[in-house]
């Protein structure tokens, strides 16, 4: 599929259009008829590419034929991984220590993409196929108000859910082409950033994740028996070359996507806290992220000082949760990204990882910027530590704790 495919029928005089968030699947192909009857508007279906396994039809020229005024595919896939996967690499972002943000953090490119062809078309309306109990309808939702406050959000799957019989049965009725897969017992949600997977048996929390559940990552009980390893080097906090071959982001994350995940890298079972309150038991596959995440973790510990890491700790976590709640678009995001930029001009260098059956481990890291000095840390020959300095600044260090001990000797005394 080619960048920006797009077709035009014109649309009927007087007519207000919206903007659908269309994939090609069931809900979203319904949707285009049924928004068209219910709210009497011309439907403008965009897909947008951030890296989801592709359709096996010509999802575009579905919609056409289903009703839509116009289709149009989005090329994400750079911008995704250059502009919004980078973000949450750079912030180590993992929701609740385990999450790389996979699904959040495509959703507020996607809604600048949506806005943009509003903005473009004069439509009024965007809609989209979020059900009313996830995060996605509050990223949505949140964001393209944050863009654009005039446009008004439909969302059929929350306003009227219905269930896959029921859709299957309108769509015959009204004569909707639909491409009606395997039912399968899962949710789930993919991009170049990793995948998601929830319902069926992991309702239940007691429950091991059938082996159905996992899709992208081999079985880590039978992955290779030798250890792999990868060289991952880094400038200014984003990787640029793996095995010393230079690559841009998307290729990169695929490249590595496929050597961490045939390890077994990257399998997270979660039972989540969604930003509306509800619990719920989620699996998540995520090769690239939990690798690249592990490594630019480890390049800062030798290139930045203690201080910035700990202090940008707070901020990891105040971006991480910025991204799961919706707030891309906010004031603090940018603020907050500022900071963590500036700490990233000195986190250049390579990091070698072994991946070995579901484990990734940092096994060396090295630096043009290491503050790793060796002539300070040695216990060998060649020290040029000044080991008495170590007398005055224990002194000073241990000072507070001296004074209050003596007063708390005096005081007992009374
Ligand atoms: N719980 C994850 C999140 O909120 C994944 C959501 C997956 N979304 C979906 N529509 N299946 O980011």
């Amino acid at each position: 599929m080619t960048n920006k495919e797009c077709s035009d029928k014109g649309g009927r005089k007087g007519r207000d259009k919206v903007v659908l968030a269309y994939s090609g699947g069931l809900d979203t192909s319904v949707a285009i008829r049924w928004i068209q009857e219910e709210y009497d508007l011309d439907v403008i279906a965009v897909s947008i590419d951030v890296g989801q396994p592709p359709s096996q039809d010509d999802i575009i020229a579905r919609a056409l034929r289903n009703g839509a005024l116009k289709a149009e595919l989005i090329d994400a896939k750079d911008e995704f991984i250059n502009e919004y996967a980078w973000a949450v690499l750079k912030s180590n972002a993992m929701y609740q220590g385990v999450y790389p943000l996979s699904t959040a953090v495509a959703r507020p490119l996607m809604v600048k993409k949506l806005v943009e062809v509003a903005n473009r078309e004069g439509a009024k309306y965007i809609a989209h196929g979020c059900t009313g109990k996830g995060n996605d309808q509050v990223r949505f939702d949140v964001g393209i108000v944050s863009l654009n406050p005039d446009l008004k959000i439909i969302a059929p799957m929350r306003d009227h859910p219905t269930t896959r019989e029921q859709e299957i049965e309108y769509a015959r009725e009204k004569g909707i082409e639909i491409i009606v897969k395997k039912e399968s017992p899962y949710s789930r949600d993919e991009n170049l950033w990793g995948s998601s997977c929830e319902c069926g048996a992991l309702e239940d929390p007691w429950a091991e994740p059938p082996a159905g559940v996992w899709q992208n990552t081999a079985d880590p009980e039978k992955a290779p028996e030798t250890p792999e390893y990868v060289e991952i080097e880094f400038e200014k906090g984003v990787p640029v070359a793996l095995n010393g071959k230079k690559m841009k982001g998307v290729e990169l994350v695929e490249a590595l996507d496929k050597i961490a995940g045939r390890n077994g890298v990257g399998r997270i079972d979660h039972v989540e806290d969604r930003l509306i309150g509800i619990k719920s038991r989620e699996t998540y596959e995520c090769p690239a992220a939990v690798t690249l995440i592990t490594a630019h973790r480890s390049l800062e510990g030798l290139t930045l000082p203690r201080d910035t890491i700990e202090f940008k700790r707070t901020l990891e976590q105040k971006m991480c949760q910025i991204i799961y709640d919706g707030l891309w678009f906010d004031t603090l995001r940018g603020a907050v990204m500022a900071f963590i930029d500036k700490t990233q001009e000195t986190v250049c260098g390579t990091v070698r990882m072994k991946l070995y059956k579901g484990s990734c481990t940092v096994v060396g890291r090295k630096s043009d910027n290491s503050l790793y000095d060796v002539g300070l840390s040695t216990y060998a020959e060649g020290d040029t530590f000044d080991h008495r300095s170590a007398v005055g600044f224990i002194y000073c260090w241990g000072l507070p704790g001296r004074t209050s001990a003596g007063v708390r000797r005096k005081n007992s005394k009374k």
